[in-house]
């Protein structure tokens, strides 16, 4: 079984990273966790066959964009092309938003945007865990359905229970 399968459900995320010349990439990412409240930190693992990883490897600073259910299209289309052959903001239909502290853009279509500043890339296995220190942050939306994943195309939202 696929850990993807075993550890389930995760939020959906999108990662916005840029290269040297500031073109902006977004790709999306269910292998995240919240590392600390105060400072805020995130982790996120991220394969070095992404061009996302690519970027941070160049670019330092990344943001991290929650996704609610009515993102489920843009999360597809994100998760599937490589930002190498194509301009993802465009193809599914995302508007860029610029961040206050740090040089990657956020996405307007999201509930809630962290800009982060990356301290630490480290290899575990076929994955990097990428951890992001929170410099700003932008809440559109504190109520949202959110967008969970399970594996492949297997997506859930969330319910509260007793
Ligand atoms: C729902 C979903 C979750 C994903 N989660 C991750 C993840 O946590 N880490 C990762 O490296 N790739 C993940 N992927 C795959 C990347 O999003 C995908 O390979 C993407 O095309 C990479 O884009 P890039 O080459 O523009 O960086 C996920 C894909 C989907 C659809």
């Amino acid at each position: 079984m696929r850990i993807s399968q075993q550890i389930w459900p995760r939020s959906v995320v999108l990662v916005c990273s840029v290269d040297e010349d500031g073109k902006a990439n977004v790709m999306t990412a269910s292998f995240v966790m919240p590392v600390s409240f105060n400072p805020k930190y995130i982790a996120v693992s991220i394969s070095p066959k992404r061009h996302t990883f690519s970027n941070l490897q160049k670019v330092r600073e990344m943001t991290i964009n929650v996704c609610d259910v009515n993102m489920k299209k843009a999360a597809d289309i994100c998760g599937t092309y490589s930002g190498k052959n194509v301009d993802k903001f465009e193809l599914a239909n995302l508007t860029e938003e610029k961040s206050r502290k740090i040089r990657v853009p956020c996405i307007k279509e999201a509930p809630i945007s962290f800009e982060c500043v990356v301290e630490g890339m480290h290899e575990y296995g076929d994955h990097f865990i990428v951890v992001g220190r929170v410099v700003e942050e932008h809440v559109r939306k504190a109520e949202f359905e959110p967008l969970l994943h399970g594996s492949g195309d297997d997506y859930f939202t969330a319910r509260k229970i007793d």
